[in-house]
């Protein structure tokens, strides 16, 4: 399928899922107040990769991204709540020590880039369609 629908009216607030995309992993997390204003607060000049948090999420709860660590395609941990999130509360690569933000920014180890953001698009309130 060239496009997945996914149904977020069950993804509380702090939960994550992931899903597949092209045969992607494709992270879906639901955020929280704290980590949308960590992921806003960054000065972009001190980023590898300089990205806003708005110009990677499309409405600020919600951010899609997929799921391979930029250094050699592992997933990143960080979508399950006793997961390690890294120094920067987002994501960590156990292969290497890659540290991502909240907003799935690179921020330490070495992933040359962010995560990715795949094209999505909210269909309906409830429903983000990748692809
Ligand atoms: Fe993620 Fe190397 S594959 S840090």
């Amino acid at each position: 399928l060239s496009t997945t629908d996914v149904d977020i009216s069950a993804i509380k607030p702090g939960q994550s899922v992931t899903v597949v995309w092209r045969g992607k992993p494709v992270f879906v997390r639901h955020r929280l107040p704290e980590e949308i204003a960590d992921a806003a607060k960054v000065n972009t000049a001190d980023l590898r990769e300089p990205e806003t948090d708005t110009q990677r999420a499309k409405k600020p709860e919600w951010l899609v991204l997929i799921g391979v660590c930029t250094h050699l395609g592992c997933v990143p941990l960080g979508q399950k709540p006793a997961d390690p999130k890294g120094e920067f509360g987002g994501w960590f690569c156990p292969c290497h020590g890659s540290h991502y933000d909240t907003s799935g920014r690179i921020r330490k180890g070495p992933a040359p880039s962010n995560l990715p953001v795949p094209p999505y698009q909210f269909t309906t309130d409830t429903t983000v369609r990748i692809g």
